[in-house]
C-alpha cells in the first residue's frame, strides 16, 4: 500500500530506458507507458527500439544508442529533453551484454574492454550524464540494471562479474550523495530472467546452454521483474533482488564469505566440460602468443 504523500515516480513519469529493444528493456518501456508515462526507448539497434515503440500503449520515442560511447549518451540527454520539453524524470541504465565461459587468463583484453564498455561504462556514462539533470530538477529517479553476478562472483564470468559489481557499487555511492534530494536511487540484482542475454553475448556453447536451461527452469519473466523494481523503486528500495537463490546466495556471501567462495570454486571443478588450465589457449613464453 502506499500512503497518499508517497510519490509514485513510476507513474506518469518522462522516462529514459537503454537496452530497450528486447528482454527486460522492453518490460520496462512497456510498463511505465501502462502507468501512464513516455518513454524514449534507447538501443544499439534503432530496429529493435522502434519495434518496442510500436508495442507501447502511450507515446515513445525511439533513438539508437551505443551506451559504451560517451558522446552518444550525451545525445540521448539533448533528445530526450527536446522531445519531453524537459529533463526526464526516470532513467534505467538497463542496457547490458552477456560473457562467460572463460576464466581469467583465457578471456583476452578485447573480450574485457567489450564487456566492460557496455556493462559499466554503459551506466557509468548514463549516470554521470543524467544525473546533473535530475538534481537540478530535484525530484526523481535512477534505476541501474546489475545482477545477482555483482556479488555470487561465479568462476569463468569475469568481465560480467566485475562490470555488475562495479554498477552495485556505482548505485550505492549515487544512493549515499543523493540522500535527502528527492532523487531515489535503485539497482537491480536478478539472477534468471528470460530473455535473449545468453544468446546475443559473448558465451561459449557450454556456458549458453548451461544458462539457457536455468533460464527455463528458474527464470522470471521480464515483464514480472519490471513490475517489482518499479514498485520497489517507488518505495526508494536501494537493492531490488528479486528471486529466492539471488537472495540466498547474497546472504550466504555476507554471512560466510569464504566459505562461499570456497564452495563456489568445488561446484565449478565437479561440474562436466569446465575449461582446466590444459584446455587453455597455450601462450609461448617467447613470443607472448
Ligand atoms: N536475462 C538475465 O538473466 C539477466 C540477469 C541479470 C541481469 N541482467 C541484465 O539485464 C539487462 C538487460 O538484459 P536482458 O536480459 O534484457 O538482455 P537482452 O539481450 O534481451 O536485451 C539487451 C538489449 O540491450 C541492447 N544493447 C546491447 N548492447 C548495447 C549497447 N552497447 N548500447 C545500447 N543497447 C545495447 C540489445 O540490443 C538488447 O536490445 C542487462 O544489463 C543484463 O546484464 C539480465
Amino acid at each position: 500500500m502506499f500512503s497518499r504523500s508517497r510519490p509514485r515516480l513510476t507513474h506518469g513519469a518522462d522516462a529514459v530506458v537503454t537496452g530497450a529493444g528486447s528482454g527486460i528493456g522492453r518490460a520496462f518501456a512497456l510498463e511505465i507507458a501502462r502507468r501512464g508515462g513516455r518513454v524514449v526507448c534507447a538501443d544499439i539497434s534503432l530496429e529493435r527500439a522502434e519495434e518496442t515503440v510500436r508495442m507501447l500503449d502511450g507515446p515513445g520515442f525511439a533513438v539508437q544508442c551505443d551506451v559504451a560511447v560517451q558522446s552518444q549518451v550525451e545525445d540521448l540527454a539533448l533528445f530526450a529533453e527536446l522531445e519531453f520539453g524537459g529533463a526526464p524524470t526516470l532513467v534505467i541504465n538497463n542496457a547490458g551484454v552477456g560473457i562467460g565461459g572463460k576464466p581469467v587468463g583465457a578471456i583476452g583484453f578485447e573480450d574485457w574492454n567489450w564487456a566492460l564498455g557496455i556493462n559499466l561504462w554503459g551506466v557509468v556514462h548514463g549516470c554521470e550524464t543524467f544525473v546533473p539533470l535530475l538534481r537540478t530538477a530535484g525530484r526523481g529517479g535512477i534505476i541501474n540494471v546489475a545482477s545477482a553476478a555483482g556479488f555470487a562472483a561465479a568462476p569463468t564470468m569475469g568481465p560480467y562479474n566485475v562490470g555488475k559489481a562495479g554498477v552495485m557499487s556505482l548505485s550505492e555511492t549515487l544512493a549515499a550523495e543523493l540522500s535527502g534530494s528527492g532523487v531515489h536511487v535503485t539497482v537491480l540484482c536478478p539472477t534468471f530472467v528470460k530473455t535473449n542475454v545468453a544468446v546475443d553475448g559473448r558465451i561459449t556453447e557450454r556456458s549458453t546452454e548451461l544458462a539457457q536451461k536455468l533460464m527455463r527452469w528458474t527464470g522470471f519473466s521480464p515483464e514480472r521483474i519490471a513490475v517489482t523494481t518499479l514498485n520497489a523503486h517507488d518505495r526508494n528500495r536501494l537493492y531490488v533482488v528479486p528471486q529466492l537463490d539471488a537472495k540466498a546466495v547474497w546472504l550466504t556471501k555476507r554471512l560466510l564469505p569464504t566459505l562461499y567462495t570456497r564452495g563456489a570454486g568445488l561446484l565449478d571443478r565437479l561440474l562436466p566440460g569446465e575449461p582446466t588450465p590444459q584446455s587453455l589457449p597455450a601462450v609461448s613464453a617467447s613470443t607472448g602468443v
